[in-house]
């Protein structure tokens, strides 16, 4: 469908069954707006250029939710392209397809929503941008293209003008923007108008009690899209810069990623939602099975607490000795993968500084066997799992990326953990620059060229690319368990794990590492896993990943090889998800079933708040099912008796309710087998 200026209209669009109403030309400076509405009609998003301004409005069952919020940007050297622009024509359309995932939180993923393209053209000098917006029962996507033309070849992005005009000063979980290297921070929750920036997602509860997360879609080649409060209730976009002060340079044509806003009525929703994944280019890669979820132990936990070393002095962790004894523990339980951390050459300096020492990813110490070690751990089904500490020096890592990624492929290895410890990228730019973007896009290309499932930790923040490259298979991004081993104020508190589900885990996959047995570390005087035993159990059903850790040594797995037995059976990929019961930063129940057989698994966690779950059994099948529970004890606490748990077993179906304490910062897990 399109339509012209000069032709004021009412036109019923057949594909949707909506009304779409569009005013043109009647009065060019007053009335020029265009509608459409989700598939199920409860979502209208409004694009308005009246006053030849361009806005924007998203109204929730009946509620204006973001009011005439602005768009545009502001270049180097050139006019900046937000107003004085009409629409030359628009097109509306409609798509619903289901598709699958190599590997998910869900298989199959529902794709229903309607699009609007509109072109505008700015009225004397002619220049050419296109705005397309997908409005989905779950949310709205939008994004800026700029075509090819005359007037607009080489540009440089001073300022993004994208505004989220809330019409009231809802509350929002956030973490502050435009720290160096620092996405691992503490959620706050406060007004909007007390957010000076804000990382996305952000998750927002309106006064009426929605919920809504503002992120954006397969960021690619542009800059990491922040927010600050411009006034009370509106956070505009604001770009991370390259170090001279530009924001994005790109050349015609570009297209920016995908704005979004998911809207739930319930947090959970937010979870459940696909947004993100649907706003991102299909599969690039063609055959994944290359790419495996998987489970892994690995040399890393020790090196935290203070038992051994990444430096290659007397207590480096990664020995062939070592190793080989936790390649006999992955064989003997069933773990895919042995992350060895300070293999190689590098780790000799001071690789915490922000100079970036120049690692060496091919030439291991000389106390590791790399051949030998892989040989053997292939001889018993596992395999090593590579590790390359870039330090945040990019070149150093990608001057040598071909070389050691084919002697990775080589070898039988199947996945890379890619840290960036140091605060700058290079010593020059941010992670979430530009620059940065570009670069973890690059490593998750050549990974796919050397059949490498990628695994960043201080990277930037995820935005649905694992839908393009299914070998992206996770990142850290946020405040993962190491905090807790060294963080200062002695770990991450209670509520942390209940607000990341709603906020940085909306992104997508993160590896948090959870599995910590000997919660109180007697290594480590001022510092102890704020958790119940049970909650570290939970932590594999609550947060998704394809990849999960047994991040803890695997002796305190021996000593407790019972609930062992639940990290063991839970899999790590999932036919679907449901969040059964939530409420942001303070509990969370969630719900997975198995894509490889009829069981379910449960996970729940609380904060510092002990609370009696009743959990209605109604998502299970018709039949019977052997629950296995595994519940903190009566007596548990996180703080005082934290490895106090209960296992027990009961047959249940689908109608029944179950009741069950979750201790202070506690946790329950369940494995519901089919009978
Ligand atoms: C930080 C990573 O998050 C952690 O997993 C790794 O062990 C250290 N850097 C060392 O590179
Ligand atoms: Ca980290």
């Amino acid at each position: 469908m399109i339509n012209k200026l000069g032709i004021t209209c009412l036109v019923r669009c057949a594909l949707s069954a909506v009304i779409i109403t569009v005013v043109l030309g009647c009065d060019k400076t007053e009335q020029n707006k265009i509608s459409i509405s989700s598939p199920d009609n409860n979502i209208i998003l409004e694009f308005d250029n009246s006053n030849f301004n361009m806005a924007y409005s998203i109204i929730h069952k009946n509620d204006t939710l973001i009011s005439n919020a602005n768009l545009g940007f502001e270049f180097k050297n050139i006019p900046s392209l937000k107003s004085n622009l009409e629409i030359k024509d628009f097109q509306v359309t409609e798509a619903n397809e289901t598709w699958e995932q190599p590997w998910g939180q869900n298989r199959l993923v529902r794709d229903h929503h309607k699009r609007l393209l509109v072109h505008l053209e700015e009225k004397e000098s002619l220049r050419k941008l296109s705005l397309e917006f997908k409005v989905f029962n779950d949310g709205v996507g939008f994004r800026y293209l700029v075509p090819e033309q005359e007037k607009i070849d080489s540009v440089n992005i001073m300022n993004e003008l994208t505004e989220f005009a809330f019409t009231k000063e809802h509350e929002a979980w956030h973490i502050p923007a435009f720290f160096h290297g620092k996405y691992e921070q503490y959620y706050k929750k406060s007004k909007l108008g007390a957010i000076e920036t804000a990382e996305t997602p952000i998750t927002i509860k309106t006064l009426n009690g929605k919920f809504i997360s503002l992120h954006e879609a397969a960021l690619v080649d542009y800059s990491s899209m922040a927010l600050k409060t411009t006034q009370a209730g509106t956070l505009k976009s604001e770009l991370y810069a390259w170090q001279d002060g530009v924001k994005v340079k790109l050349k015609t044509p570009f297209k920016t990623p995908w704005r979004t806003i998911q809207i739930g009525d319930k947090p959970g929703d937010l979870i459940e939602s696909n947004l993100i994944i649907n706003l991102n280019e299909p599969n690039k890669l063609g055959d994944v099975s290359w790419v495996n979820p998987m489970k892994y132990i690995g040399i890393w936990w020790g090196i935290h607490i203070g038992n051994w070393t990444w430096n290659p002095g007397p207590n480096v962790g990664a020995t062939t000795e070592n190793t080989k004894k936790y390649i006999d523990f992955a064989a003997k339980y069933g773990f895919d993968e042995v992350l060895v951390e300070g293999w190689n050459e590098g780790f000799e300096e001071d690789w915490h500084s922000d100079w970036g020492p120049n690692q060496n990813f091919t030439k291991p110490h000389d106390r590791y066997d790399l051949r030998g070690l892989q040989d053997y751990a292939m001889s018993k089904d596992v395999t090593i799992q590579a590790y390359n500490e870039t330090c945040a020096n990019t070149t150093n890592f990608l001057n040598q990326i071909d070389d050691a990624f084919k002697l990775y492929e080589d070898l039988g290895y199947k996945s890379v953990k890619v840290g960036h410890v140091n605060r700058i990228l290079d010593t020059k730019e941010f992670h979430h620059s530009q620059y940065g973007v570009s670069y973890f896009n690059k490593v998750v290309e050549k990974g796919a060229q050397y059949h490498l499932a990628i695994n960043f930790h201080e990277a930037i923040k995820p935005t649905g690319l694992r839908r393009t490259y299914p070998n992206l298979v996770a990142r850290e991004s946020a405040r993962g368990q190491e905090f807790n081993a060294w963080g200062e104020n002695g770990g991450n508190p209670p509520e942390h794990l209940t607000i990341l589900p709603f906020t940085r885990l909306l992104g997508g996959p993160m590896d948090f590492t959870p599995g910590i047995f000997q919660i109180d570390i007697p290594q480590q005087e001022h510092n102890q896993v704020n958790t119940t035993l049970c909650k570290q159990l939970a932590l594999y059903v609550v947060i998704y990943s394809p990849i999960q850790m047994a991040a803890d040594l695997i002796e305190n797995y021996e000593k407790r090889l019972d609930a062992f037995q639940f990290i063991r059976d839970v899999p790590v990929n999932w036919e679907t998800t449901k969040i059964l019961d939530a409420q942001i930063g303070d509990y969370i129940v969630t719900a997975r079933k198995d894509i490889n057989s009829e069981d379910w698994f449960l996970g729940a966690i609380t904060d510092a708040h002990s609370r009696t779950l009743e959990i209605t059994l109604d998502f299970l099948e018709a039949g019977t099912y052997e629950a296995q529970i595994y519940r903190d004890s009566d007596a548990a606490d996180y703080a005082q008796n934290p490895m106090a748990y209960i296992i027990e077993s009961q047959d249940v179906s689908n109608t029944d309710v179950l009741k069950i304490k979750l201790a202070r910062s506690g946790g329950l897990a369940i494995r519901f087998k089919k009978k």
